[in-house]
């Protein structure tokens, strides 16, 4: 982390000044989608904390329908208005201050009071964070709102600024954010890897539904500053996410598997060695390992990889998808591969037959 950036708020806003015209108005009421992301080589660790630049790159699966939706109107009022699932905010909830801080960076001086609507549909029995689609989705709605047509990968730049692992959602299927080298981040965002694997599954498995008990930010914050096993992170995680594109790219789902395993468990283990110790994992957390590595003993090509919570994620093809639903409690099976017919018919870059990664 750079201690420079810290006392440089001028520099999200020069950022975000590079893309933007000098006054914006609000062409048209906006609507956006956009999936939650689960990260095969994980993001862990800011080089910059105002850019929100990471230390190491990381690769991802989006989760097709679940993830966020959000709609902007501008205000009937002077103040903005920010909703969530249908409930309106007080706009100093935690909630409601990030989405207002983001948003005041494209507008910067300008008066634009907006009304923000987002409605989740990640189950919240499935205890996940939203941030991610959550940022995305409000980024393409911005984007639609204000008329601008940014190309999706200053978009990926822009949702950085909400959420690090927002970079990620703005498409389906893989996604790789590149950390980039630079110091103002021009060249940290993510992009869609271009290979579909339509037998790839993942399940859910949920351990604790409440809200996490330290947001990732500052599980992060705390690892990097205090954890010294975190010395060994950024050099084995950036191995990490070169190795996982490999076996993606060679389809070779053993490989992808342990890697993704290895790397979440490296990343519980920096926290873990944290002073004070965070774990996010829980007993039952634990249990569910076991019993992944009991069946897998056994010949189950199944693997694990948990984020800055309890709920452990299973990685498996579609061979293993019986099984898994019968053997672990209360799972929700996602294809990641299979979407509904409306997000269909936007064309990809370049005409690839890849119309359906597109978010809409
Ligand atoms: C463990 O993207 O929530 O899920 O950039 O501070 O908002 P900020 O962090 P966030 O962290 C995600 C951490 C992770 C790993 C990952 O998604 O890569």
């Amino acid at each position: 982390m750079t201690d420079r950036s810290l006392t440089d708020p001028a520099k999200p806003a020069a950022c975000f000044a590079a893309h933007l015209p000098a006054r914006l108005s609000v062409q048209q009421p906006a609507v956006a989608y956009a999936p939650s992301n689960i990260a095969l080589a994980k993001y862990w660790g800011k080089r910059d904390a105002v850019l929100n630049l990471p230390l190491n790159s990381s690769l991802s699966i989006s989760l097709a329908d679940w993830g966020s939706h959000t709609r902007i109107f501008p205000a009937e009022t002077a103040y903005d208005e920010v909703w969530l699932n249908g409930v309106s905010l007080p706009l100093d909830s935690a909630f409601a201050s990030k989405i207002i801080c983001f948003v005041d960076l494209y507008r910067r001086e300008q008066t634009l009071p907006l009304r923000i609507e987002t409605d989740n549909t990640l189950p919240t029995a499935a205890g996940l964070a939203s941030s991610a689609s959550g940022f995305a989705a409000l980024t393409l709605a911005l984007d639609a709102a204000f008329n601008l047509k940014l190309p999706k990968s200053v978009l990926s730049m822009l949702a950085r600024f909400g959420s690090g692992s927002a970079t990620r959602s703005l498409w389906h299927g893989f996604v790789r954010w590149d950390r980039g080298e630079k110091e103002d981040g021009s060249d940290s965002f993510a992009r869609p890897l271009m290979l579909d694997w339509p037998e790839f599954r993942i399940a859910i498995v949920p351990v604790d539904t409440g809200p996490k008990s330290r947001s990732s930010r500052d599980g992060m914050n705390h690892t990097v500053a205090t954890s010294p096993l975190f010395k060994i992170w950024p050099a084995q995680a950036e191995a990490d996410c070169t190795a996982v594109h490999t076996a993606l790219e060679a389809r070779d789902f053993a490989t992808l598997g342990a890697l993704s395993e290895a790397n979440a468990l490296a990343l519980h283990a920096t926290m873990m060695a944290a002073r004070p110790a965070l774990c996010y994992l829980k007993p039952q957390s634990w249990r569910v390992l076991e019993q992944l590595w009991a069946a897998r003993a056994e010949g189950h090509q199944i693997y694990a990889t948990m984020d800055a919570g309890a709920n452990v994620k299973l990685l498996f093809l579609s061979s293993e998808e019986v099984f898994v639903r019968r053997s672990f409690a209360n799972v929700s099976v996602i294809r990641p591969f299979e979407w509904p017919q409306s997000w269909l018919g936007k064309v990809g870059p370049g005409g690839q037959n890849w119309v359906s990664k597109q978010v809409l």
